[in-house]
Protein backbone atom coordinates (compact mmCIF):
# COMPACT_ATOMS: atom_id res chain seq x y z
CA UNK A 1 0.00 0.00 0.00
CA UNK A 2 1.06 3.37 -0.86
CA UNK A 3 1.19 6.23 1.95
CA UNK A 4 -0.48 9.07 0.86
CA UNK A 5 0.67 12.41 2.10
CA UNK A 6 -1.13 15.66 0.87
CA UNK A 7 0.95 16.31 -2.19
CA UNK A 8 2.59 19.86 -1.06
CA UNK A 9 3.49 18.46 2.00
CA UNK A 10 5.49 15.65 0.45
CA UNK A 11 9.05 16.35 -1.50
CA UNK A 12 8.71 12.97 -3.22
CA UNK A 13 11.90 11.33 -4.47
CA UNK A 14 10.42 7.80 -5.49
CA UNK A 15 12.09 5.55 -7.89
CA UNK A 16 10.08 2.81 -9.19
CA UNK A 17 12.89 0.19 -10.49
CA UNK A 18 13.35 -3.40 -11.50
CA UNK A 19 11.27 -5.57 -9.08
CA UNK A 20 13.17 -6.54 -5.76
CA UNK A 21 13.05 -10.72 -5.21
CA UNK A 22 9.38 -11.15 -3.77
CA UNK A 23 7.80 -7.63 -4.69
CA UNK A 24 8.31 -4.61 -6.16
CA UNK A 25 10.61 -2.21 -4.61
CA UNK A 26 9.01 0.13 -2.29
CA UNK A 27 8.10 3.90 -2.14
CA UNK A 28 9.66 5.96 0.56
CA UNK A 29 8.54 9.63 1.37
CA UNK A 30 9.47 12.04 3.67
CA UNK A 31 7.64 14.70 5.18
CA UNK A 32 9.56 17.67 4.89
CA UNK A 33 6.96 19.94 6.85
CA UNK A 34 8.07 17.49 10.25
CA UNK A 35 11.92 16.55 8.88
CA UNK A 36 14.69 18.69 10.85
CA UNK A 37 17.36 17.44 8.16
CA UNK A 38 18.93 15.65 11.27
CA UNK A 39 20.32 12.73 8.69
CA UNK A 40 19.53 10.01 10.92
CA UNK A 41 17.50 8.15 8.55
CA UNK A 42 20.52 8.03 6.09
CA UNK A 43 22.91 7.64 8.80
CA UNK A 44 20.94 4.48 10.14
CA UNK A 45 19.83 2.63 6.52
CA UNK A 46 21.93 -0.55 5.95
CA UNK A 47 21.69 -0.63 2.46
CA UNK A 48 22.67 3.17 1.85
CA UNK A 49 18.79 3.60 0.36
CA UNK A 50 18.69 7.01 1.70
CA UNK A 51 21.18 9.85 1.15
CA UNK A 52 21.20 13.02 2.41
CA UNK A 53 23.65 15.72 0.53
CA UNK A 54 24.47 18.04 3.02
CA UNK A 55 23.32 19.21 6.27
CA UNK A 56 20.56 21.98 4.81
CA UNK A 57 19.24 19.20 2.48
CA UNK A 58 16.64 17.11 3.07
CA UNK A 59 17.07 12.81 2.64
CA UNK A 60 16.78 11.56 -0.51
CA UNK A 61 16.01 7.71 -2.50
CA UNK A 62 19.05 6.89 -3.52
CA UNK A 63 18.87 3.07 -4.09
CA UNK A 64 15.10 1.98 -3.63
CA UNK A 65 16.28 -0.96 -5.05
CA UNK A 66 18.29 -2.24 -2.74
CA UNK A 67 15.87 -1.39 0.06
CA UNK A 68 14.82 -4.60 2.00
CA UNK A 69 12.46 -2.31 3.63
CA UNK A 70 13.79 -3.14 7.18
CA UNK A 71 12.01 0.50 8.43
CA UNK A 72 15.13 1.22 10.08
CA UNK A 73 14.80 4.82 8.62
CA UNK A 74 10.84 4.74 10.17
CA UNK A 75 11.78 3.29 13.25
CA UNK A 76 15.10 6.12 13.78
CA UNK A 77 13.04 9.30 12.15
CA UNK A 78 12.28 11.39 16.25
CA UNK A 79 9.84 12.77 14.06
CA UNK A 80 7.75 10.79 12.37
CA UNK A 81 8.86 12.44 9.22
CA UNK A 82 9.97 9.29 7.13
CA UNK A 83 7.05 7.04 5.65
CA UNK A 84 8.27 3.93 3.53
CA UNK A 85 5.41 1.98 2.42
CA UNK A 86 5.79 -1.10 3.97
CA UNK A 87 4.85 0.50 7.19
CA UNK A 88 1.51 1.92 6.64
CA UNK A 89 -0.19 4.11 8.96
CA UNK A 90 -0.79 1.84 12.76
CA UNK A 91 2.74 -0.13 12.29
CA UNK A 92 5.10 1.93 13.72
CA UNK A 93 4.51 2.38 17.70
CA UNK A 94 6.86 4.25 20.12
CA UNK A 95 8.87 1.88 22.39
CA UNK A 96 8.53 1.82 26.20
CA UNK A 97 12.01 1.68 27.58
CA UNK A 98 10.90 1.34 31.04
CA UNK A 99 9.32 -2.23 30.15
CA UNK A 100 12.86 -3.27 28.83
CA UNK A 101 14.37 -5.84 31.31
CA UNK A 102 17.45 -5.08 32.86
CA UNK A 103 20.95 -6.83 31.82
CA UNK A 104 20.51 -9.04 35.52
CA UNK A 105 17.00 -9.99 34.29
CA UNK A 106 18.05 -10.93 30.69
CA UNK A 107 20.69 -13.01 32.22
CA UNK A 108 18.49 -14.62 34.88
CA UNK A 109 16.16 -16.16 32.21
CA UNK A 110 18.44 -17.32 29.68
CA UNK A 111 20.35 -19.04 32.76
CA UNK A 112 16.98 -20.27 34.64
CA UNK A 113 15.77 -21.57 31.16
CA UNK A 114 16.09 -25.15 30.54
CA UNK A 115 14.50 -27.81 28.41
CA UNK A 116 10.74 -29.21 29.83
CA UNK A 117 10.11 -32.53 29.52
CA UNK A 118 7.38 -32.89 31.87
CA UNK A 119 4.13 -31.24 31.32
CA UNK A 120 1.31 -30.70 33.05
CA UNK A 121 -2.16 -31.18 32.36
CA UNK A 122 -3.09 -27.44 31.96
CA UNK A 123 -4.41 -26.86 28.85
CA UNK A 124 -2.68 -23.78 27.09
CA UNK A 125 -4.02 -20.60 26.11
CA UNK A 126 -4.24 -19.63 22.52
CA UNK A 127 -3.39 -15.67 23.79
CA UNK A 128 -0.39 -17.70 25.13
CA UNK A 129 0.57 -19.41 21.41
CA UNK A 130 0.21 -16.19 20.11
CA UNK A 131 2.68 -14.50 22.17
CA UNK A 132 5.39 -17.07 21.45
CA UNK A 133 4.68 -16.50 18.12
CA UNK A 134 4.62 -12.90 18.23
CA UNK A 135 8.18 -12.98 19.81
CA UNK A 136 9.25 -15.81 17.40
CA UNK A 137 8.22 -13.02 14.42
CA UNK A 138 10.52 -10.65 15.69
CA UNK A 139 13.60 -12.61 15.48
CA UNK A 140 16.17 -10.84 13.04
CA UNK A 141 16.12 -12.52 9.43
CA UNK A 142 19.01 -12.17 6.76
CA UNK A 143 17.83 -9.35 4.35
CA UNK A 144 14.81 -9.08 6.46
CA UNK A 145 13.25 -11.89 4.38
CA UNK A 146 11.28 -12.66 7.87
CA UNK A 147 11.40 -16.36 6.39
CA UNK A 148 9.62 -18.36 9.35
CA UNK A 149 6.09 -19.67 9.24
CA UNK A 150 4.23 -21.45 12.13
CA UNK A 151 2.30 -24.42 12.29
CA UNK A 152 1.09 -25.13 15.37
CA UNK A 153 -0.29 -28.63 16.39
CA UNK A 154 -2.40 -29.50 19.55
CA UNK A 155 -4.46 -32.21 17.89
CA UNK A 156 -3.53 -35.21 19.93
CA UNK A 157 -3.84 -37.70 17.45
CA UNK A 158 -1.92 -35.65 14.89
CA UNK A 159 0.88 -35.21 18.25
CA UNK A 160 0.79 -38.82 18.62
CA UNK A 161 1.36 -39.74 14.92
CA UNK A 162 4.19 -37.13 14.75
CA UNK A 163 5.74 -39.43 17.44
CA UNK A 164 5.18 -42.49 15.87
CA UNK A 165 6.54 -41.01 12.09
CA UNK A 166 9.29 -40.06 13.77
CA UNK A 167 10.27 -43.29 15.24
CA UNK A 168 9.91 -45.10 11.81
CA UNK A 169 12.30 -42.37 10.33
CA UNK A 170 14.98 -43.04 13.31
CA UNK A 171 14.80 -46.46 13.23
CA UNK A 172 14.77 -46.70 9.36
CA UNK A 173 18.33 -44.53 9.37
CA UNK A 174 19.74 -46.62 12.33
CA UNK A 175 18.94 -49.73 10.60
CA UNK A 176 20.73 -48.49 7.68
CA UNK A 177 23.78 -47.06 9.39
CA UNK A 178 26.71 -49.56 8.58
CA UNK A 179 28.41 -48.41 11.98
CA UNK A 180 26.79 -47.43 15.47
CA UNK A 181 26.61 -43.94 15.21
CA UNK A 182 28.42 -42.30 18.02
CA UNK A 183 28.83 -38.88 19.75
CA UNK A 184 31.35 -36.99 21.52
CA UNK A 185 30.25 -34.59 24.50
CA UNK A 186 31.71 -32.90 26.87
CA UNK A 187 30.51 -32.61 30.57
CA UNK A 188 31.62 -30.60 33.31
CA UNK A 189 31.68 -32.73 36.01
CA UNK A 190 33.00 -31.57 39.38
CA UNK A 191 34.48 -28.60 37.54
CA UNK A 192 36.60 -30.65 35.52
CA UNK A 193 35.50 -31.14 31.40
CA UNK A 194 35.04 -34.50 30.78
CA UNK A 195 34.94 -36.43 27.38
CA UNK A 196 31.95 -38.53 26.61
CA UNK A 197 31.44 -40.71 23.89
CA UNK A 198 27.90 -41.05 23.60
CA UNK A 199 26.13 -44.23 21.61
CA UNK A 200 23.52 -42.49 19.43
CA UNK A 201 22.57 -45.98 17.79
CA UNK A 202 21.22 -47.27 21.33
CA UNK A 203 19.73 -44.12 22.38
CA UNK A 204 17.45 -44.20 19.51
CA UNK A 205 16.66 -47.53 20.21
CA UNK A 206 15.53 -46.61 23.75
CA UNK A 207 13.27 -43.67 22.17
CA UNK A 208 11.90 -45.41 19.43
CA UNK A 209 10.74 -48.63 21.66
CA UNK A 210 9.60 -46.36 24.27
CA UNK A 211 7.36 -45.06 21.31
CA UNK A 212 6.28 -48.35 20.26
CA UNK A 213 5.15 -49.11 23.87
CA UNK A 214 3.11 -45.50 23.96
CA UNK A 215 5.63 -43.65 25.67
CA UNK A 216 5.90 -40.60 24.23
CA UNK A 217 10.08 -40.11 24.56
CA UNK A 218 10.14 -38.04 21.36
CA UNK A 219 7.35 -35.45 22.00
CA UNK A 220 6.98 -36.07 26.18
CA UNK A 221 3.14 -35.51 26.21
CA UNK A 222 4.26 -31.64 24.84
CA UNK A 223 0.44 -30.35 24.18
CA UNK A 224 1.72 -28.26 21.98
CA UNK A 225 3.80 -28.99 18.94
CA UNK A 226 5.42 -25.42 17.29
CA UNK A 227 7.25 -26.20 13.89
CA UNK A 228 9.00 -23.32 11.85
CA UNK A 229 9.04 -24.17 8.12
CA UNK A 230 9.87 -21.41 5.27
CA UNK A 231 10.49 -21.58 1.43
CA UNK A 232 13.84 -23.64 1.07
CA UNK A 233 14.56 -21.09 -1.82
CA UNK A 234 15.19 -18.30 0.53
CA UNK A 235 18.51 -17.20 2.08
CA UNK A 236 19.42 -17.71 5.26
CA UNK A 237 16.37 -19.54 6.18
CA UNK A 238 18.08 -21.97 8.62
CA UNK A 239 19.47 -18.66 10.58
CA UNK A 240 16.84 -17.29 10.86
CA UNK A 241 14.14 -20.44 12.19
CA UNK A 242 17.18 -20.81 14.92
CA UNK A 243 16.58 -17.31 15.79
CA UNK A 244 12.68 -17.01 15.90
CA UNK A 245 13.10 -20.94 18.07
CA UNK A 246 15.44 -18.80 20.82
CA UNK A 247 12.95 -16.27 20.52
CA UNK A 248 9.48 -18.36 21.66
CA UNK A 249 11.80 -20.62 24.08
CA UNK A 250 12.78 -17.32 25.82
CA UNK A 251 9.39 -15.68 25.75
CA UNK A 252 7.58 -19.02 26.81
CA UNK A 253 9.91 -19.56 29.46
CA UNK A 254 8.75 -15.37 30.72
CA UNK A 255 5.34 -16.93 30.56
CA UNK A 256 5.77 -19.48 32.69
CA UNK A 257 5.47 -22.25 29.92
CA UNK A 258 7.86 -24.95 29.15
CA UNK A 259 9.77 -25.74 26.14
CA UNK A 260 12.21 -28.21 24.10
CA UNK A 261 13.75 -28.44 21.52
CA UNK A 262 12.26 -31.68 19.33
CA UNK A 263 15.46 -32.24 17.57
CA UNK A 264 14.09 -35.69 16.71
CA UNK A 265 10.95 -34.29 14.90
CA UNK A 266 12.93 -31.93 12.64
CA UNK A 267 15.66 -34.21 11.94
CA UNK A 268 12.78 -36.99 10.61
CA UNK A 269 11.09 -34.02 8.85
CA UNK A 270 14.24 -33.28 7.65
CA UNK A 271 15.13 -36.53 5.67
CA UNK A 272 11.35 -38.08 4.70
CA UNK A 273 8.39 -36.52 3.52
CA UNK A 274 5.79 -37.86 5.76
CA UNK A 275 5.54 -35.65 8.57
CA UNK A 276 5.41 -32.84 5.96
CA UNK A 277 2.77 -34.52 3.73
CA UNK A 278 0.98 -35.11 7.03
CA UNK A 279 0.62 -31.31 8.04
CA UNK A 280 -0.11 -30.44 4.29
CA UNK A 281 3.48 -28.09 4.88
CA UNK A 282 3.21 -25.98 1.65
CA UNK A 283 4.94 -27.03 -1.59
CA UNK A 284 8.98 -25.96 -1.72
CA UNK A 285 8.56 -25.55 2.45
CA UNK A 286 10.86 -27.45 4.78
CA UNK A 287 10.89 -27.66 8.60
CA UNK A 288 13.58 -25.80 9.78
CA UNK A 289 12.44 -25.32 13.52
CA UNK A 290 10.29 -27.20 16.12
CA UNK A 291 9.25 -26.50 20.19
CA UNK A 292 7.47 -28.86 22.61
CA UNK A 293 5.17 -26.31 24.46
CA UNK A 294 3.30 -26.57 27.33
CA UNK A 295 3.02 -25.72 31.57
CA UNK A 296 5.66 -27.31 33.29
CA UNK A 297 4.86 -30.57 35.35
CA UNK A 298 8.07 -29.33 37.99
CA UNK A 299 10.41 -25.77 38.50
CA UNK A 300 13.90 -26.06 38.30
CA UNK A 301 15.12 -24.29 41.36
CA UNK A 302 18.93 -23.69 40.67
CA UNK A 303 21.01 -23.08 37.22
CA UNK A 304 24.03 -25.06 36.79
CA UNK A 305 26.93 -24.25 35.26
CA UNK A 306 27.82 -24.49 31.62
CA UNK A 307 31.74 -24.88 30.10
CA UNK A 308 33.73 -21.97 30.79
CA UNK A 309 33.44 -19.47 27.36
CA UNK A 310 36.02 -20.73 24.77
CA UNK A 311 37.19 -17.06 23.82
CA UNK A 312 40.02 -16.10 21.44
CA UNK A 313 40.37 -12.39 21.67
CA UNK A 314 41.99 -11.02 18.99
C1 LIG B 1 19.49 -28.87 17.81
C2 LIG B 1 18.90 -29.41 19.08
C3 LIG B 1 18.19 -30.59 19.06
C4 LIG B 1 17.60 -31.08 20.23
N1 LIG B 1 16.81 -32.19 20.16
C5 LIG B 1 16.16 -32.60 21.28
C6 LIG B 1 15.23 -33.68 21.20
O1 LIG B 1 14.93 -34.24 20.14
N2 LIG B 1 14.63 -34.08 22.34
C7 LIG B 1 14.89 -33.48 23.55
O2 LIG B 1 14.31 -33.88 24.54
N3 LIG B 1 15.75 -32.43 23.64
C8 LIG B 1 16.39 -31.98 22.54
N4 LIG B 1 17.22 -30.90 22.60
C9 LIG B 1 17.46 -30.24 23.90
C10 LIG B 1 18.88 -30.50 24.41
O3 LIG B 1 19.00 -31.84 24.81
C11 LIG B 1 19.14 -29.53 25.55
O4 LIG B 1 19.05 -28.20 25.07
C12 LIG B 1 20.51 -29.71 26.18
O5 LIG B 1 20.63 -30.96 26.80
C13 LIG B 1 20.78 -28.63 27.25
O6 LIG B 1 19.77 -28.63 28.23
P1 LIG B 1 18.84 -27.37 28.50
O7 LIG B 1 18.08 -27.05 27.25
O8 LIG B 1 17.94 -27.78 29.62
O9 LIG B 1 19.71 -26.20 28.91
C14 LIG B 1 17.80 -30.39 21.45
C15 LIG B 1 18.51 -29.19 21.46
C16 LIG B 1 19.02 -28.69 20.29
C17 LIG B 1 19.74 -27.36 20.31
Amino acid sequence: MVICLAQKKCRLTIRRKKPMTNNIAPLIKFDTDLCTKCGICAEVCPGRVLVQKDRDSFPEVAAIEVCVSCGHCVAACPVSAVHHEAYADGSVTPIQRQLIPSEEQILEIIRARRSIRLFSHRPVEKTVIEKIIEAARFAPTGSNSQSTEFIVVQERTLLRKIAELTADYMLRVISQSPNPVTRTVYRMVAGQVKKVVIDVTSRIRTVTSAVKNGQDLILRDAPVLLLFHADETTGSVQANANLAVQNATLMAEAMGMGSFYTGFVVGACDGDTSIPTLLSLPEGHKIYGGLGLGYPKIRFENWVERLPARVRWL
